[in-house]
């Protein structure tokens, strides 16, 4: 159970307490931030509302820490990491009960979560270990003028103190994802989970903690965005900013110092249909993109571009598969859930009710109670529409029927957004045409978008980003060059 057992010395009575220094400790400050239960709608868990002093005193020990971790054998770091990685795996139950509660994640899920962010871990560590084992030799005499007298040695440093700030709807693997590369590249590590998943995170660094790793390399700090949130991002020890969210990511990039920035910030991904598509493959990669921990992922489809001609046969498939998504609480498991807050409900609510203002047509009757809203798709959705262009993060789809192929990526480069998009044709050529012309970091071919397996290279374009995530991205994205030139007294052919 959360809290308890060996995760007993993170909460102190009521409130859960913020990691720094290698302790579990109270904040200064007195106060607390409430985390509320999406499906209740009551205060589920409270966290401490740190200070910027505290901030201050972890960047302190983060970079001290950091010179000694630096200059630890990289077999010694991926140990530390392998060792999380199964302590996580361990605890995975009590981490997933935190993920229900505070998101409103599917049991199952939250489980999953749980497992797929061990098995990260641990591919980073041996992902790492390779990369980072490895440098390169140059040789002067390539570059024109140059005789062979110069030997170039390059390999990978880590850049310092990494900044994780992962979001609401992945709190423990978003994290881990930013988490594990930035350790196995010497760096240290400052977490600051969102406050809707920041008990799952909590639960998580104590993973980290109980496999040992020295003191100060990594913390959580827990509070109130309006006392800390620029604190931390604008803070002079920060040396590269790694975020996944919403559009706080572009007010971050540009309050931020000269850091490499990791910044990955939603999509509208894009669902083309063309009409030689197998529509029950098109039927359920929607049902599925679309409507998974109910729309609430950054990669979800969230605009279907189909051909006329094939429109009203695969809306009919949709929704029929959308008739049995159970819809209730995550604690039964159900496929459509509360979303996480009521502001984000009321939000949806709005795209909607702009829809039906505009005449779209719905292919379900609109319902929601408190959190939770119904399954709903929406068809004949017109560009001059709110939600054509706008990301619900929620379980409610638009149909646009288009003419064309082009028409379809018209509409998909449009947007402000450039994560992932799809494209469904049994026509090879057309779909590599088509995904060479969409502006967005990924193209799936005959399947929605998804970032996973984590190893493969994700990226946003335009309002969705900046730089490449996945494991092996991510290492080098944590790291600097560092060259080291031997300077021959004379060229080395002339000896001999
Ligand atoms: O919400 C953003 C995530 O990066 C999406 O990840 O495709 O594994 O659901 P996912």
């Amino acid at each position: 159970m959360a809290g308890t057992g060996v995760f007993a010395e993170i909460i102190d009575g009521e409130v859960y307490k913020y990691y720094a220094d290698g302790e579990w400790k109270k904040s200064a400050s007195g106060k607390s931030v409430s985390i509320i239960n999406p499906t209740t709608r009551t205060p589920q868990y409270m966290v401490q509302a740190c200070t910027q002093e505290e901030v201050n005193k972890v960047m302190d020990a983060a970079k001290a820490a950091q010179k000694l971790w630096a200059r630890t054998p990289l077999w010694k770091r991926a140990e530390f990491l392998h060792k999380a990685a199964a302590i996580l795996k361990e605890h995975k139950n009590p981490i997933a009960e935190c993920l229900v509660k505070e998101i409103a994640k599917p049991a199952k899920d939250a489980v999953t979560e749980v497992v797929r962010s061990g098995d990260l871990v641990s591919y980073t560590a041996e992902d790492g270990v390779r990369i980072l084992g490895e440098g390169k030799l140059l040789v002067s005499d390539s570059f024109p003028g140059n005789e062979r007298s110069k030997y170039c040695l390059s390999s990978k440093v880590p850049l310092g103190v990494v900044l994780a700030i992962p979001p609401f709807n992945y709190p423990v693997n978003l994290a881990v994802s930013k988490i594990a590369p930035a350790l196995i590249a010497g760096n240290a590590l400052v977490l600051k989970p969102p406050t809707q998943g920041a008990v799952a995170a909590l639960h998580m660094i104590h993973c980290f903690h109980l496999a040992g790793f020295p003191k100060g390399l990594i913390s959580c700090v827990t509070g109130k965005g309006s006392e800390i949130g620029d604190f931390l991002t604008m803070h002079p020890g920060v040396n590269c900013i790694s975020f996944t969210g919403g559009d706080t990511g572009i007010a971050i990039s540009k309050k931020a110092g000269m850091i490499p920035l990791q910044m990955e910030l939603g999509g509208k991904d894009a669902c083309i249909v063309l009409e030689d598509a197998d529509l029950d493959l098109v039927a359920a990669n929607i049902v599925k993109g679309g409507y998974s921990y109910s729309g609430q992922r950054c990669t979800a489809v969230k605009v279907v571009l189909i051909m006329e001609s094939v429109a009203d046969a695969a809306v009919e498939k949709v929704k029929a598969k959308m008739a049995k998504l159970s819809i209730g609480p995550p604690e039964e498991n159900c496929d459509i859930t509360p979303v996480v807050s009521e502001s984000s409900a009321n939000f949806i609510e709005g795209l909607v009710m702009d829809a039906k203002q505009k005449g779209a047509t719905f292919c379900q009757e609109y319902r929601r109670e408190g959190n939770l809203i119904w399954p709903l798709l929406l068809d004949h959705v017109r560009p001059d529409m709110r939600i054509a262009w706008e990301e619900p993060f929620g379980p409610v789809l638009p149909v646009i029927r288009i003419g064309s192929a082009e028409e379809g990526v018209h509409h998909c480069n449009a947007s402000n957004f450039g994560l992932q998009g799809c494209v469904f044709t049994r026509d090879i050529n057309k779909a590599m045409m088509i995904s060479d012309a969409m502006e967005t970091g990924t193209v799936q071919i005959n399947s929605a978008p998804a970032r996973g397996p984590d190893h493969f290279p994700f990226q946003g374009l335009k309002d969705s980003g900046i730089g490449s995530q996945g494991i092996t991205n991510s290492i080098n994205m944590m790291t600097k060059i560092k060259s080291t030139v031997i300077n021959l007294p004379s060229p080395s052919y002339t000896m001999g």
